[in-house]
Formats: structure tokens, C-alpha cells, sequence
């Protein structure tokens, strides 16, 4: 399981070559992209992404987003690509931005979990560009860690959770962005958006001229508007608890509780803190630089023992709704 590091801006060739032949041949990849580490299959060998959902003790039913180095490639893998998804990619691609549309028979159904649809994406990180255009082929690829847990955005995180199930894994450094891409899904009349990311709705809307955001976008619970979106995730091994100001009654319940138990007590806080933690990680108080964090902060305190981590709860603005929807998944 070699990890090899490349410049994120220009990357060694020789490093990229080899990461292309190995995916030709059907193995699994992890790479950085600007969100997060993703672990990249062949996407119309049905055989190499197969790797992918065992890897990662992936369910089935949970579609991948499929990975094209351009606007050229996404349109000859949908059926039809609709005239929103030129306007989008216009503006947003390359970048942190996955459209669902309507598949071509390109794509096998094990991509998709059985779906008519097709998420695709356009990455901007070099790394990734770099190694879709040396492979020549789409390439399917999740977030680049064991089912259900927390996302890498650095290349530890993908060692610690996949190290000994990949054959390689190329680091890049810490990712630009942080969290997940966000999900619209332009195969219905009214798109909608199934993940929050850090691209804002209004400025979606914006552009869009309309955009239905589900309640499970925001708070899982009610409808499922994606596959896969309704299960815990983005979890660290510690149980996660949102909390909001100091004076919160949790805070209180759950520090005597843990106390009792002689367990070690972790606060992730942007502002306000919860009271006397053992390990306390601070993150920047506005939503992009706590979404570059937040992974690396889970991280860190599952690694320094934690078994409770105290959340301080970030605002309930539309600006902090991608941050949210991934502590709220992770603490459910
Ligand atoms: O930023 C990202 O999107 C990262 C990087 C690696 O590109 N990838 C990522 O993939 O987050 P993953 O597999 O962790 O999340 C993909 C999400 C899932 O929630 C899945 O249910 C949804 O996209 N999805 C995929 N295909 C879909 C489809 N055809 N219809 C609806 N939702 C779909
Ligand atoms: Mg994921």
C-alpha cells in the first residue's frame, strides 16, 4: 500500500502514469480532489468498481458520483444532458459541483445502484485532472473512507481507514474545500438539491431559477432525496453531540454522564465553549474555513482518545447549511 506524494499543482508524471495503469487494469485509487480524498475506480469496468463498494463496506444501494476530466466527457455519459447542466457547468465547472441526470447505457448499473441516473463531476483539483486524463476513462469515486465514517481531506485519513485495502494512495496535501461537492439533481423538471455544499443554494437558485431543497438536505429524517443520504455518516468512532451556548442543558447532562464513566471529553467549537473538556479544537467562526477543518478536527479527536465530542452547534443560516448537514449526519 504505497502512499506517494505529489506536488498539488504539478504533479510528478512518472506518479500519475502509474496511478492511470493501475486504474486501466480495474484497481482502486485514492486521490485527492478539492473537496475530499476520493478512491477512484475504472467507472465502465463494473469488475473495478466493484473494488470500490468492497473497500469501503459500501451498501449497494448507494450510487457513485462519476469523475470526468471535462464538460466534453460529462455530456457523452448522459441521456439527455440537459440544458440547466450547461448553465451550471458554465459557471461552477471545473469545481465543487455533482449533477444527476439521465444515464447512457456507458455507464454500468453497479454505478448507479440500479438507477436511471448518473451523478457526474468535474474536479479542479490537478491531481485529479491530471490522473483522469492520463487514465482516459471516467472514473467512479467516492469519498475515500470506510462506509458511514468520517471523509479524508488529507491523505493520513485515507491510510488510517483504507490503507490496507488500496494498492495506492496519492497524497496531495490537505484538500482545498474541505467537505463534499453539492449534489443537484437535474433529471426531474425542478432540480433539486440532495447535498449541501459549499457552493450557496441562492447563488444555485440564482442561476437556476428555481430549486427545491428536500428536508432531508438539511435535517435527514424525513424524505429520502437521494440513495444512501439517509444513514449516519461522516462519523468519527466518538459519539458526536450538538450543543448550543454555554448554556445549553447537554452540556451539562452529558459532561456529568461521561465524568461518571471516566471517559475523555472533546469540544469542537467555532465560539462558545461547552466548560471543561480534556481536548478542546477551535475552528474559524464563518462556514469555508470551518469546512476546510472539520474533517482533520474529527479526526484529531477521535485520535487523541476522545469518546464524546461536545459540537457547539453552528448557526441555522443557509450560509452554514452544507457544515451543518454533515455534523447533524454525523451526530445522528
Ligand atoms: O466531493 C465529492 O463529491 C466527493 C469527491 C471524491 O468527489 N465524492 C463523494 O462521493 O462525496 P460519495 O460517494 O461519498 O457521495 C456521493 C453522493 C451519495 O450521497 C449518493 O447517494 C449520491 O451522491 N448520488 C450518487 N449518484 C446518485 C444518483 N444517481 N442519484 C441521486 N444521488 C446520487
Ligand atoms: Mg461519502
Amino acid at each position: 500500500m504505497p502512499t506517494l506524494r505529489v506536488d498539488p499543482l504539478t504533479p510528478d508524471p512518472s506518479v500519475i502514469a502509474r496511478a492511470a495503469a493501475l486504474l486501466r487494469n480495474g484497481e482502486v485509487v485514492a486521490f485527492p480532489t478539492e473537496t475530499v480524498y476520493g478512491l477512484g475506480a475504472d467507472a465502465t469496468n463494473p469488475e473495478a468498481v466493484r473494488r470500490i463498494f468492497e473497500a469501503k463496506g459500501r451498501p449497494a444501494y448507494n450510487p457513485l458520483i462519476v469523475h470526468v476530466a471535462d464538460v466534453a466527457a460529462a455530456r457523452r455519459l448522459a441521456a439527455p444532458w440537459p440544458e440547466a447542466a450547461d448553465a451550471l457547468a458554465d459557471r461552477w465547472w471545473p469545481g465543487p459541483l455533482t449533477l444527476v441526470v439521465r444515464k447512457s447505457p456507458a455507464i454500468p448499473d453497479i454505478v448507479t445502484a440500479g438507477l436511471p441516473t448518473v451523478a457526474l463531476r468535474v474536479p479542479s483539483h490537478p491531481v485529479a485532472q491530471a490522473i483522469l486524463r492520463a487514465a482516459g476513462v471516467p472514473l467512479a469515486a467516492p469519498s475515500a473512507n470506510l462506509s458511514g465514517q468520517t471523509s479524508a481531506s488529507q491523505a493520513r485519513h485515507v491510510e488510517k481507514s483504507l490503507g490496507d485495502r488500496v494498492p495506492l494512495i496519492i497524497d496531495g496535501g490537505p484538500t482545498e474545500v474541505g467537505i463534499e461537492s453539492a449534489v443537484v439533481d437535474l433529471s426531474n423538471p425542478t432540480p433539486r438539491l440532495l447535498r449541501p455544499g459549499s457552493i450557496s443554494r441562492d447563488d444555485l437558485a440564482r442561476l437556476l431559477g428555481q430549486l427545491e431543497v428536500p428536508s432531508g438536505a438539511a435535517a435527514p429524517g424525513a424524505a429520502l432525496p437521494s440513495p444512501g443520504m439517509l444513514d449516519r455518516h461522516y462519523a468519527p468512532a466518538a459519539e458526536l453531540v450538538l450543543y448550543s451556548g454555554s448554556q445549553d442543558p447537554v452540556i451539562h447532562a452529558r459532561l456529568a454522564a461521561a465524568r461518571a464513566e471516566g471517559a475523555r471529553v472533546g469540544a469542537l467549537v467555532h465560539h462558545t465553549l461547552p466548560g471543561a473538556c480534556e481536548t478542546i479544537v477551535a475552528l474559524p467562526p464563518e462556514p469555508a474555513g470551518y469546512a476546510r477543518g472539520l474533517y482533520q478536527a474529527l479526526h484529531e479527536l477521535d485520535e487523541r482518545g476522545c469518546r464524546l465530542i461536545l459540537v457547539e452547534a453552528p448557526p441555522a443560516t443557509p450560509a452554514w447549511a452544507a457544515v451543518r448537514d454533515r455534523l447533524v449526519r454525523a451526530s445522528s
